[in-house]
């Protein structure tokens, strides 16, 4: 009990209360923390938001104290009840977060005491607040990533739906944003399957790393009662349990990495944003996603904006820049615990609803929702074929198709890659695609060119010719398609 002046007898809380911080600290105190003190050093009023995962995790603990024998099976009882009652006041929304009470952990643990009395005040034998909330935002952090998991799912399935309506449309590839060389829409869409597939097989990977069990470790060293801390992992469906108790309490890595897949995962969301932002913008014209994903302009009667990828773009920065914060956050503590880890929460909960949110509204915009009337989904993305094939045809995509051409009639193909200069040069000069000059012309150029030249030359036929695994070629892409689709399930 503080011996501050400020509390009076009169307004002392029982002991079997923990009403105030002062009250957690004990005796040692002179004074009462500053209000300013407070408000900056407490965190209840974001890191509210692990209470399941602090309720779940001492429950697993005080199963195995009782277990183990640590606590009586009366007190596993008297808190199993409390925690009941707390999770349905939270749950109703009548349970009073104080902010005297610094976090979620105190906050809980006090309302358990005043509403269990003393095996409230024994859930906290063997542990600390430093392997406490090690172990909840493990915990959160799991449950997240596996609804991540579920919404690059969603999203891939989405692109696929495109890809699968799409393969035979002709889109001009890009190198510097220069036209280049034909390619199927679908296997431009796949592209980005690929990418969210990666992702995916990160945030996999980094939950087997964020799945491991802290707790047991207490404030650094370790406890002096015999848990049973394998029993613990068990109970809350975890890997492992962390080896070093200094480590354990710690390190934040496993919420770095998280946050650096969730930044590449953004990074490629911003690709694709770019993208959709281009293909829409009157000059391009090669795809309309649905008016809800739009906004208008309060001066320009005319305008329709792509606000959301250009704010998906965006938000990619605010990923990144946590991405750097929990970073840096981590950089020179030395072990073991320091409150500096407290801050690694805000950036990471943002991480998670910035992401959340940005995959949830791109697999609707891309894929569309599900009509319950029809059973399929409507209002994706939609192209226009015609603008593709006429923005490919004007940037000479098929150029390189000559090249082989000629190759294969025998030029080496240097030499076939300068004759293919001349030709676009003279097409340029005319105004016309390369398919677009009369054979004579072409012939000119290189007496080798024959008729089937103009097979070549074509936007279909360079799109069926590259038939290599991962290429282009509508057979490839339809192979794509099965495995995704097959993988996806
Ligand atoms: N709210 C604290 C955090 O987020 C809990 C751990 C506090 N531990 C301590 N020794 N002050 O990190």
């Amino acid at each position: 009990m503080s011996s501050s002046p400020a509390s009076s007898p009169a307004s002392a809380p029982s002991h079997n209360q923990l009403d105030t911080k002062a009250q957690a600290w004990s005796a040692l105190f002179s004074e009462p923390m500053s209000d300013l003190v407070k408000r900056y050093t407490s965190s209840v009023f974001f890191d509210k938001r692990l209470w399941q995962a602090d309720i779940a995790g001492s429950l697993a603990h005080a199963g195995m104290l009782a277990a183990q024998g640590i606590i009586s099976a009366q007190d596993h009882a008297s808190i199993e009840r409390g925690m009941a009652q707390i999770t349905q006041e939270i749950e109703s929304g009548a349970f009073e977060w104080k902010l005297d009470l610094e976090d979620v952990h105190l906050n809980i643990e006090a309302r358990l005491t005043q509403l269990v009395g003393d095996a409230g005040k024994r859930l906290h034998t063997g542990r600390s607040r430093n392997d406490q909330v090690a172990t909840d935002v493990r915990l959160w952090l799991r449950g997240e990533i596996d609804l991540i998991a579920d919404l690059l799912k969603e999203l891939q399935g989405s692109l696929v739906d495109v890809a699968e309506r799409n393969v035979d449309v002709i889109l001009p590839g890009f190198t510097h944003l220069q036209v280049a060389q034909p390619v199927s829409f679908a296997h431009h869409m796949l592209a980005y399957v690929e990418m969210f597939a990666r992702d995916a097989d990160r945030m996999q990977d980094v939950r087997r790393r964020v799945n491991v069990l802290p707790l047991g470790s207490a404030a650094l060293a370790g406890t002096t009662y015999p848990l049973d801390r394998e029993r613990v992992a068990r109970t809350l469906g975890m890997d492992g349990v962390c080896q070093n108790s200094l480590d354990a309490v710690s390190d934040r890595d496993f919420a770095i990495e998280f946050t650096a897949a969730a930044s590449l995962c953004m990074v490629h969301v911003s690709r694709l944003s770019e993208e959709l932002i281009i293909w829409m913008s009157q000059n391009f014209g090669f795809i309309r996603i649905a008016d809800r994903f739009t906004t208008g302009s309060s001066i320009m009667p005319q305008k329709k904006n792509p606000d959301v990828p250009e704010l998906a773009r965006g938000k990619t920065g605010r990923v990144v820049g946590h991405l750097m914060g929990l970073i840096t956050l981590m950089k020179g503590q030395p072990l073991a615990y320091n409150k500096d880890n407290q801050e690694d929460k805000e950036p990471l909960f943002d991480t998670v609803d910035t992401l959340k949110d940005t995959l949830r509204i791109f697999a609707e915009m891309v894929g569309g929702q599900l009509d319950p009337a029809t059973g399929r989904k409507e209002g994706g993305i939609t192209v226009n074929p015609e603008a593709m094939e006429q923005a490919a045809k004007k940037g000479y995509a098929t150029a390189t198709d000559l090249a082989d051409y000629l190759v294969k009639k025998g030029l080496p193909f240097r030499d076939a890659h300068e004759t293919v200069a001349h030709a676009v040069k003279a097409a340029t000069s005319h105004g016309v695609d390369l398919s677009e000059l009369p054979l004579a012309v072409l012939q000119g150029f290189h007496p080798a060119i024959e008729k089937d030249v103009f097979d070549a030359l074509s936007l279909r036929g360079s799109l069926n010719a590259r038939n290599t695994l991962g290429g282009t070629a509508p057979a490839q892409v339809r192979a794509q398609l099965a495995r995704h689709r097959a993988r996806l399930g």
